[in-house]
């Protein structure tokens, strides 16, 4: 176990400009093959799952081997956290094995909790209000493509959950111009929108669709019913509510012509987007779903100071 505080990865609003930059530069490097082989030798990485996922799991626990570790993916289900082991004791014992931890979890205290008493780093994997891992995904994505992002214009559409909320965090480290539409209920939090502000982003809210895309670079949107939303169930409102504001090609006429389409996936094709543009030729998905591998070794690498 590690003995100075640990190098945790659970909101990009914890870190400085510098500090992210260097983790994208790490995931740029590994793309390219310019690491040295096999920086994780010898280390094993403990994947905690509490909620579905197909990316997240499969490239972390990809992306480990790929470093040359061992990754022990685990379901909540089966640990003796789904059954009340605090995430305490949890994270004190995982510690003595493992050499990082990610979870995804619906509950951002338990995460707070492990990484609190986690004496190795803890990786945020997603939570109902965030999605850091996505973030750095997209960021890369977006550059790759693009060029610089600070200073750019991105449009989110839908709902103000986990992962809009990532982007907001984002806006304030990366310099980019974020427009959100959102149905005024399903606004991002003001107390958020208010901490990037001061930071020095420009966010702007809306609840129209057209002005949040004019001229926007990129254009990103996600499901209407995230996994913490399932069990409410309101899924039909929320259809009804989000339904103006799908991502489709009328849409996109107003956006820059050479903008980018994301979404992290999983989509649902004629919701909250059309199959003509998550298929079309501005749409990046699948780059964007490659790029979790890469920018998750980043953060690994700079988490672990394998690098
Ligand atoms: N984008 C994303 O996190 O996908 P999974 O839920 O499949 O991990
Ligand atoms: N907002 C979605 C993202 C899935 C990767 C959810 O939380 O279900």
């Amino acid at each position: 176990a590690a003995t100075s505080s640990p190098r945790h990865f659970l909101e990009l609003s914890d870190f400085d400009t510098p500090t992210l930059r260097r983790m994208l530069d790490l995931a740029a490097s590994t793309k390219r093959g310019d690491l040295a082989d096999k920086p994780l030798a010898g280390k094993t990485v403990a994947l905690i799952f509490e909620k579905p996922s197909t990316r997240t799991r499969v490239s972390f626990e990809v992306g480990i081997h790929q470093l040359g570790g061992h990754a022990v993916v685990l379901s909540s289900k089966d640990m003796q956290l789904g059954r009340g082991e605090t995430a305490a004791d949890t994270a004190k014992v995982l510690s003595r094995y493992v050499d990082a931890i990610m979870l995804r979890t619906d509950s951002v205290a338990k995460l707070r909790e492990l990484a609190e008493h986690a004496t190795v780093p803890v990786i945020n994997g997603l939570t109902d209000v965030s999605h850091p891992c996505q973030l750095m995904a997209d960021i890369l994505t977006f550059e790759e493509h693009r060029g610089p992002i600070a200073g750019q214009v991105v449009a989110w559409l839908g709902d103000g959950n986990n992962v809009a909320r990532s982007f907001i965090q984002a806006a304030a480290r990366f310099g980019f111009t974020l427009r959100l539409a959102t149905p005024p209920e399903l606004a991002p939090p003001a107390q958020l929108v208010d901490w990037a502000r001061q930071e020095g982003a420009s966010i702007e809210l809306t609840a129209d669709p057209v002005a949040a895309v004019r001229g926007a670079r990129c254009v990103v949107t996600d499901t209407w019913v995230s996994m913490s939303d399932e069990k409410d169930g309101g899924p039909t409102a929320r259809h009804n509510q989000l339904a103006p504001y799908q991502l489709n090609a009328a849409l996109m006429q107003h956006a820059a012509p050479d903008a980018v389409v994301m979404h992290c996936l999983p989509a649902h094709r004629g919701e909250e987007i059309t199959a003509e543009v998550i298929d079309g030729p501005q749409s990046v998905v699948f780059d964007e779903a490659e790029n979790r591998l890469h920018a998750q070794k980043g953060v690994l690498l700079w988490a672990l100071g394998a690098n």
